[in-house]
């Protein structure tokens, strides 16, 4: 089996990433021929300074190594080295949709208000299409936001296999029962993320051990105090599904060893087991990032085995 994923360098990776990325990346590592890609080409789509753009890339590497990608195993490796990405998202853009292209919402939320858009922001699925497509990847790990896109790729490859004949295999979603769309513990309406949610509701994989206390013990929690999963308890059930993430228990077990309990018990313990999961994260990755030759070494290895 082959196994694609994306994942943008700008900015700072929160425990969203995690649920619906990094882990899902090691866990399917190990079950086929795997490829993760840092997709620096997607993040020009917005304003970026192309100084940081190097050093995030350099950056994520490291966080995707520290996470449990084993260089031995996975072809890790940045988007723009090489090239057949681009040449791939011009060829499939004449048999993408304009139509379908304009309803995506990343592209709405993300263009709405904005006094510049760009016209790769809307092309942007097409060069995903193209990276998933390239590696005729069987699966591809991701989470809830990115399962449009994923389905106009499998779009692409079945109408350019109806017009020039079988060429591309029609890749497959895979996304984690629990924490597909972890939300935002200030405003658990909206998903986690560092461009759309609140500073104050986002955990980052690198936020110090008492950061992530602080963030996670003023998340907003719903009205009556049991600790249940549901439509009406957004907080709660983000709570919940965090604490899963990290432990692995089922979020059934969780609501009912803490139904009773009350709110500020179960914070504490979904806190600890946060730090728990990414102490030794960031001990790792502060250990890989020390040494940028050595990670732009498994980079150009990676990019050689994807050409
Ligand atoms: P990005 O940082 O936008 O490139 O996203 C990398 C991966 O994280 C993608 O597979 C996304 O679907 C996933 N992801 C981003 N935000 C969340 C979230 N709030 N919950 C679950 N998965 C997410
Ligand atoms: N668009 C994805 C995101 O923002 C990143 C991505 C780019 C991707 N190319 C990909 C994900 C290919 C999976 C497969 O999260």
């Amino acid at each position: 089996m082959r196994v694609f994923s994306g994942i943008q360098p700008t900015g700072a990776k929160h425990f969203g990433n995690y649920s619906g990325g990094f882990r899902q990346y090691a866990a399917t590592q190990e079950r086929g021929e795997a490829f993760f890609c840092v997709v620096d080409l997607h993040s020009i789509t917005v304003d970026y300074d192309p100084a940081a753009l190097r050093e995030q890339t350099l950056d994520l590497a490291a966080m995707l190594f520290a996470t449990g990608l084993d260089p031995g195993r996975s072809t890790v490796f940045v988007q723009s080295h090489v090239t057949a990405h681009a040449e791939a998202a011009w060829l499939l853009s004449a048999v993408a949709s304009y139509g379908q292209l304009g309803r995506m919402t990343q592209f709405k939320d993300k263009g709405d208000g904005r006094e510049f858009v760009s016209a790769g922001l809307f092309t942007y699925p097409v060069l995903m299409a193209g990276d998933i497509l390239l590696y005729q990847a069987d699966a591809v790990p991701i989470g809830d936001d990115q399962r449009q896109h994923l389905e106009l790729a499998r779009d692409i490859a079945e109408r350019f296999n109806a017009r020039f004949g079988e060429t591309f295999r029609e890749p497959t979603g895979i996304y984690p029962n629990v924490g597909a769309r972890i939300m935002d513990l200030q405003e658990p309406t909206r998903k986690m993320s560092t461009t759309g949610g609140t500073p104050q509701g986002t955990l980052l994989l690198l936020d110090p051990p008492d950061v992530l206390r602080k963030k996670i013990r003023s998340a907003v929690t719903d009205s009556g105090s049991e600790v249940r999963r549901g439509d009406d308890k957004p907080g709660v059930t983000t709570l919940i599904d965090i604490m899963s993430v990290a432990t692995g228990e089922t979020p059934g077990a969780i609501e009912e060893r803490y139904a009773s309990g009350g709110y500020g018990p179960f914070k504490a313990d979904v806190a600890e087991a946060v730090v728990e999961l990414l102490a030794p994260v960031q001990a790792r990755y502060a250990e890989v990032r020390s040494d940028a030759g050595e990670l732009e070494r498994l980079l150009a290895v990676g990019a050689r085995k994807a050409r």
